[in-house]
């Protein structure tokens, strides 16, 4: 990893998780064990990228960092909501997560679905009412109502639907493809619109090439992660290595097979490298964090 970039997710996944230890509720709050399980799910070594990314996208846009830290922290949550929801039996049927006991494995089936949704309303209640995010409420709705899409059955919750209808089953490439940019895709592409949407004077120009340069990493996210399935190991992962071949889940290298899979990655990363081209050298970690999702380990 770029020594900066290494730098960068310390001191963010600090910065991040110290923001959503103020919001989660204690777990001595009342009902105190479903806010014991929210925060169980949400500190438990996950690597941040999101978050990492609306920061980085801040500081290439030169955004306050402060106004990032509300929407980090939103997108952090839903993304936590989702694999909690992702692990359960009538999902993915997934016992280890980030290393530990998935949630529904440390608690019970109902206590998961239960932080799944209390993960979910906290993420927006952050984004509507965080004082230290831009002072501009059109910006803040416009933020609501896409992190609402690309959370709903539009964005990740429709990817997972589709996922879930296609397991056992074929898919042609372009319907893989949906099925990833809908239930990996959007969020990252969100996060690194929450952060343009932060800056209200934003030109038309800049938020199109960032929009497409999160589109590729965010497509390039997943396909990395169908090959960590076969290539990594369940030690480093954090997850059970051979997950999809054994729920029989149509993932890139199924489909297209490992070779074609890799150098599609490639391809897409040299799309997302293009579409900074404007940014100049401030949108360095960007290029940098394209480079991390496709050649990381876990
Ligand atoms: C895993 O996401 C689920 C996918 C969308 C592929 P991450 O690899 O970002 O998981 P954590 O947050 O680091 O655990
Ligand atoms: C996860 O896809 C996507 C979401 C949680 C929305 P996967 O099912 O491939 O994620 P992992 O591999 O369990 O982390
Ligand atoms: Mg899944
Ligand atoms: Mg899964
Ligand atoms: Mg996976």
């Amino acid at each position: 990893m770029a020594v900066n970039l290494k730098t960068y997710f310390t001191q963010y996944r600090d910065r991040v998780e110290t923001a959503l230890d103020q919001w989660l509720p204690g777990d001595n709050i009342h009902p105190a064990h479903l806010h014991e399980a929210m925060r169980y799910s949400t500190f438990n070594g996950g690597k941040r990228v999101r978050p990492l990314l609306v920061y980085l996208t801040g500081d290439a846009l030169e955004i306050p960092t402060k106004q990032l830290d509300g929407p980090a922290c939103a997108i952090e949550l839903i993304h936590s909501y989702s694999l909690v929801h992702d692990d359960l039996p009538a999902m993915d049927d997934d016992d280890l997560r980030r290393g530990k006991p998935t949630c529904h494995k440390a608690y019970d089936e109902a206590t998961a679905i239960l932080v799944g949704d209390g993960l979910q309303a906290l993420a927006f209640h952050i984004l509507a009412s965080d004082d230290s995010m831009v002072n501009d409420a059109t910006a803040r709705l416009r933020m609501c109502a896409l992190l609402a899409h690309s959370s709903g059955s539009r964005g990740m919750v429709g990817g997972q639907a589709i996922d879930l209808a296609a397991t056992g089953k074929s898919l042609t490439l372009a319907e893989l493809q949906d099925m990833h940019i809908h239930k990996t895709g959007a969020l990252i592409r969100t996060s690194v619109m929450l952060a343009a949407y932060s800056k209200p004077d934003l030109d038309t120009s800049s938020i199109e090439n960032l929009d497409h340069y999160a589109k590729c990493i965010g497509l390039n996210f997943q396909i990395k992660d169908d090959i960590l399935d076969i290539e990594g190991e369940t030690e480093t992962l954090g997850k059970p290595q051979g997950s999809d071949l054994n729920a029989n889940k149509p993932t890139y290298p199924a489909i297209v097979g490992m070779d074609e899979a890799k150098r599609m990655m490639n391809d897409l990363h040299q799309e997302a490298l293009e579409s900074l081209s404007q940014l100049g050298d401030k949108a360095d970690p960007l290029r940098d964090l394209a480079e991390y999702i496709i050649s990381r380990k876990y």
